[in-house]
């Protein structure tokens, strides 16, 4: 059978390991020899132990489980030729030439340029006399698919990544707990939650928990925000509200591009309404944690898809991603969609608000 190997890397994000366990278990059932790669990239480039092969238990008992369970690293020795060259020479001597990458734009992005060096490094392999003609010949093309898994569903072309779903509930779940100390003691809460440089997190987690204001990179408040935010709260006190929340997105900013802050906010209403205020920054509790059904599901539905890609591969066969579209697991040309992630960063950095949001959007 073809040798698939699958691997974590970068940030890790609940559903992850749903992932793992479907490509394992697809891969054996459609006759593959299936493989994990421990810590990301970095095990890729180190071999020995790090790259085992599975079988159906190993992936038993994971799928309930946050974080990914063989490991993830931001690796840099990846990143060198050097690094790429030992990590090709691993694969090959253990008939590695399918590879899953579950990840965000970085990896996916590091395992195209694999996929283009792949001729070459395959050339200097077979020159340094680490690998015969024979296997060069056996192994001449590298297959890549990869799935996004990220809190912060940041990514172009699929509608949801993995893990998403999982940390909207643990920001919700938090902020009703807060709401109820709030509450009791008449404060005004801040929250600081994740997403990088996307307010997807904040947006949805604010509309589902009654927050009274949100601040999310996309959509910089006017310049007078202060005084804005200060009558909001007014209101909803004069109306009887006993408490006030307020999410911040990490990469909140406002019209000169410049960062808001929980502390920033908090200035602001103190200053201008005495009112007791309170800052909290979730931070990581957000990345763990089991995962969701739905994020089960996306991770399962999405490995299957990856396996079946993969099978079906030509040596013409572009790498693809597997998203989400619609509800249907789709596959979509990997690069197309790592090339659209940047352009949106840059149209942000632009202070192109609606040109990003526009682009973010489906395919
Ligand atoms: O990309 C996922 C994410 O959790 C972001 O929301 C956050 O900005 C970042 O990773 C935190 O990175 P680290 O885990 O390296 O501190």
């Amino acid at each position: 059978g073809k040798g698939v190997a699958v691997f974590t890397s970068g940030g890790d994000s609940q559903g992850m390991n749903a992932a793992v366990r479907a490509v394992v278990r697809m891969g054996l059932y459609v006759g593959a020899r299936v493989f994990f790669i421990k810590e990301g990239y970095q095990g890729m480039v180190d071999g020995g132990d790090h790259i085992q092969e599975a079988n159906w238990s190993s992936v038993s008992g994971i799928i309930h489980k946050g974080g990914t369970v063989i490991g993830s690293a931001r690796c840099t020795d990846f990143r060198q030729r050097d690094g790429r060259v030992k990590a090709a020479k691993n694969l090959i001597k253990r008939g590695i030439t399918n590879l899953v990458v579950i990840g965000g734009d970085g990896s996916l992005t590091g395992a195209n340029l694999f996929k283009q060096d792949w001729p070459s490094l395959l050339s200097l392999l077979v020159k340094n006399g680490e690998i015969t003609e024979e296997e060069k010949a056996a192994n001449s093309h590298l297959n890549i698919v990869g799935m996004v898994g990220s809190i912060d569903n940041d990514f172009c072309g699929t509608d949801m990544t993995i893990g998403t779903d999982s940390a909207l509930h643990r920001i919700i779940e938090a902020v009703d707990a807060i709401a109820a100390t709030a509450y009791s003691h008449q404060r005004c809460f801040i929250l600081e939650v994740m997403g990088r440089h996307c307010g997807y997190l904040a947006l949805v987690a604010a509309l589902t928990s009654e927050a009274d204001y949100v601040f999310i990179p996309e959509n910089p408040p006017p310049e007078n925000w202060g005084e804005k935010v200060c009558n909001k709260l007014k209101q909803e006190r004069s109306m009887g509200q006993r408490l006030n929340i307020i999410l911040v997105a990490e990469g909140a900013i406002d019209q000169q591009g410049d960062p808001i802050t929980a502390e920033g906010v908090k200035k602001v209403i103190v200053d201008n309404l005495g009112f007791d205020t309170r800052i909290t920054v979730l931070g990581h509790v957000q990345r763990g944690g089991s995962p969701s059904a739905f994020d089960r599901l996306l991770g399962c539905r999405m490995g299957a898809e990856a396996v079946l890609a993969l099978m079906e591969a030509t040596p013409e066969t572009e790498p693809c991603v597997i998203s989400l579209d619609g509800n249907q697991s789709v596959r979509v040309p990997l690069m197309g969609c790592v090339l659209k992630t940047q352009a949106v960063a840059r149209a942000m950095q632009e202070r192109k608000w609606d040109e990003a949001v526009t682009m973010r959007g489906r395919s």
